[in-house]
């Protein structure tokens, strides 16, 4: 259990004691950190169907050795959110401010090949969780969402504003749903806060190398490709087509440092503490870089080789997406702080240091 809170970070932010779902997977166990950096308290609710509890330990470790006067363990359950009972006996435990929702299954190939396990999963989990939610009187949620719900951006950079497009998956589907779920309950219910956060594409890991990416099987993302080449764990890497429109021909993304998208979130609390009723984010840096831009950037920070080969364009790719964060940083004075070389740096030093994940 939690045994004292610890604030080494002044921050704006009343302390909350926040409900994260999905925390012991990537994001969220990086967001556990930045949350009790800034004071805050929080209760972990994972169905550990796509990380590991060992990821909460290190959590731990790390918070320690940042305090280390201070002993902090995460409370953690292990409950699915489509487990009502299981919720409840959660929410019976403890009072929250708020809830960052990053629980969901989250591989566009599988959703593909199983779309109604995502849509059962992803949306079946988020209306119980926000139905448990109410009941208990917590209407303030903070809730993962992606930058695949502009499909084709309608503009590049993306601003908020671009409309929404057409998913290529049903994975992306239930992100763009779910958006407008949260919408909907918002405005019939003013009581709610609601902070939609679109992610662009999150790299990197904690800078000690103690948590990160833990991708099941081959990795589908780029950058756990590339580390899992680095190590020698596969051959090489297929660059999905070099005939896009984009200054090399690979297709360009925007890239975030998965600590810069963490303190994203706490800083998002802020928008609950003004009571925004609805808000959309961005949270991206605002650069775009190419597939061959971050092999380059890897190979040349880190000192290792990695091979690869030019490959077919893959279905459902764009060419070209990257963010226009500016909204972020005005209203919540959010900004991405790691650049290309922290983002390579920072993967490496994970994927080396735990070879086989967790
Ligand atoms: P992750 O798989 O590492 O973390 C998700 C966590 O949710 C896992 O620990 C998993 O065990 C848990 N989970 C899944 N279904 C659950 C359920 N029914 N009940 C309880 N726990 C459940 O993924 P991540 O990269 O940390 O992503 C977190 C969130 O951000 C997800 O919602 C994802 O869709 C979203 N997102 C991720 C990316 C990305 O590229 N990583 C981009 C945009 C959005
Ligand atoms: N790529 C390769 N080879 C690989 C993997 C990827 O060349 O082995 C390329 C892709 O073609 C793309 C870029 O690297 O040009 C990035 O691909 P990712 O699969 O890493 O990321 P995506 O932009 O396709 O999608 C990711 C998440 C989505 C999320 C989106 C926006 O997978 O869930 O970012 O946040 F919605």
């Amino acid at each position: 259990m939690l045994k004292k809170k610890h604030k080494n970070k002044p921050t704006a932010n009343e302390e909350m004691n926040i409900l994260v779902t999905g925390g012991a997977g990537f994001i969220g166990s990086h967001t556990l950190i930045e949350l009790y950096q800034a004071g805050h308290t929080a209760v972990v609710v994972d169905n550990l169907s796509n990380s590991n509890p060992e990821s909460l330990k290190r959590v731990a470790a790390i918070l320690r050795d940042q305090t280390p006067s201070i002993d902090i363990e995460v409370p953690f359950y292990q409950v699915d959110i489509r487990d009502r009972q299981g919720l409840e006996r959660v929410f019976a435990n403890h009072h929250f401010d708020a809830c960052i929702h990053f629980a969901g299954l989250k591989a566009v190939g599988e959703s593909v090949a199983k779309p109604w396990e995502y849509y059962e999963n992803n949306i079946g989990g988020t209306l119980t969780l926000v139905d448990v939610m109410r009941q208990h009187g917590c209407k303030n949620i903070i809730f993962s969402s992606s930058a695949t719900v502009y499909g084709d951006p309608a503009q590049i950079p993306i601003t908020e504003q671009c409309p929404k497009g057409q998913c290529t998956n049903p994975y992306g589907w239930t992100k763009s749903m779910l958006e407008q779920v949260l919408t909907d309950i918002q405005s019939a219910d003013p009581e709610w806060n609601v902070v939609l956060l679109r992610y662009f594409n999150p790299v990197g890991a904690h800078p000690s190398g103690r948590i990160g990416e833990n991708p099941n099987g081959i990795p589908n993302n780029l950058m756990p490709y590339i580390t899992q080449v680095a190590i020698g764990k596969r051959p090489e890497l297929g660059v999905f087509g070099n005939d896009y429109p984009t200054p090399d021909g690979t297709g360009v993304r925007d890239y975030i440092h998965v600590v810069d998208l963490a303190s994203g979130h706490v800083c998002a609390l802020q928008a609950i503490e003004r009571h925004c009723g609805l808000a959309i984010y961005n949270l991206g840096t605002g650069q775009g870089y190419s597939v061959l831009d971050m092999v380059k950037a890897f190979v040349r920070v880190n000192g290792v080789d990695v091979p690869y080969s030019i490959k077919p364009r893959r279905p459902g790719d764009i060419a070209t997406c990257y963010s226009d964060p500016a909204k972020a940083h005005a209203e919540l004075g959010w900004q991405a702080r790691y650049g290309i070389d922290e983002m390579v740096r920072d993967s490496w030093n994970w994927q080396s240091q735990n070879p086989e994940g967790y």
